[in-house]
């Protein structure tokens, strides 16, 4: 680890005039949901189709957990080590041309080494320490410079951009969710993840005031992300 090193989140520089006047904050549709109710792929979806950046904060989260558990922490027993070590962890989160990437001290993070079984048993301790959740939020809010943002999560439209008209809630039964997570290979105890983000006191799991609830228990990944323009649209959003 380099202790030396503060954590940067940098955002690729993109011009924004070219995007929304000066002044004029970008548009961030917010996608927030328990695990595995599908909100990824409807939000990277929806983002593809309206040229938007997508950003996946549970990627954030679990890319802290990793380094944490690299630095030999135990989060589940030791959350005040973990918010000491958040204050220095370098982790560098760059958006470039609509791509999230992470790395830790250099080291770019693979998917695998993201949703590995230690890193899913160990996110949701992480994830409720306040000093992880203080630098995580700063970073996310840092990224509407770059442009229009489809941002998925946990606390998206309740914590992070609040004042978003453009707030959605994605869920789907407990069995379909954790069915989804053993069809892609993962040792992923959904139910009790979902315990401990909604119960944990800073920035719980919630349903963000104004947003609109798809239950995802049924529908097509087509279906979902028609479901998510069509409101849009409905609300005045341009589109294709
Ligand atoms: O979306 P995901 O399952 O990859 O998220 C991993 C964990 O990160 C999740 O269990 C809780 C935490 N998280 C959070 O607390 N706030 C967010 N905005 C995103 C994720």
């Amino acid at each position: 680890m380099h202790p030396h090193l503060l954590p940067q989140f940098r955002a690729a520089p993109r011009s924004i005039s070219v995007i929304a006047p000066v002044n004029t904050p970008s548009p961030v549709i917010t996608i927030d949901g328990p695990a595995a109710s599908g909100k990824s792929s409807v939000a990277r979806l929806v983002a593809e189709r309206l040229g938007y950046t997508y950003v996946n904060t549970g990627n954030m989260y679990r890319a802290m957990t990793w380094a944490v558990l690299d630095a030999g922490i135990d989060p589940a027993s030791d959350p005040a080590s973990v918010a000491t070590f958040s204050a220095s962890a370098p982790i560098d989160c760059t958006v470039t041309d609509g791509q999230t990437t992470i790395t830790i001290a250099g080291h770019l993070l693979t998917a695998e080494e993201l949703n590995s079984d230690p890193v899913n048993r160990a996110v949701s301790h992480v994830a409720s320490v306040l000093e992880v959740r203080n630098a995580l939020v700063a970073a996310q809010r840092a990224l509407q410079a770059i442009g229009p943002l489809v941002m998925e999560g946990r606390d998206i439209g309740s914590v992070v951009f609040p004042e978003s008209p453009f707030k959605y809630y994605i869920d789907a039964s407990e069995e379909v969710r954790s069915a989804r997570r053993r069809a892609q290979g993962h040792a992923d105890q959904v139910a009790e993840r979902d315990r401990i983000d909604s119960t944990r006191k800073a920035s719980p799991l919630i349903i963000p005031d104004g947003a609109t609830v798809i239950d995802n228990s049924h529908l097509t990944l087509d279906q979902a992300v028609e479901s998510v323009l069509t409101s849009l649209k409905s609300q005045g959003l341009p589109t294709p």
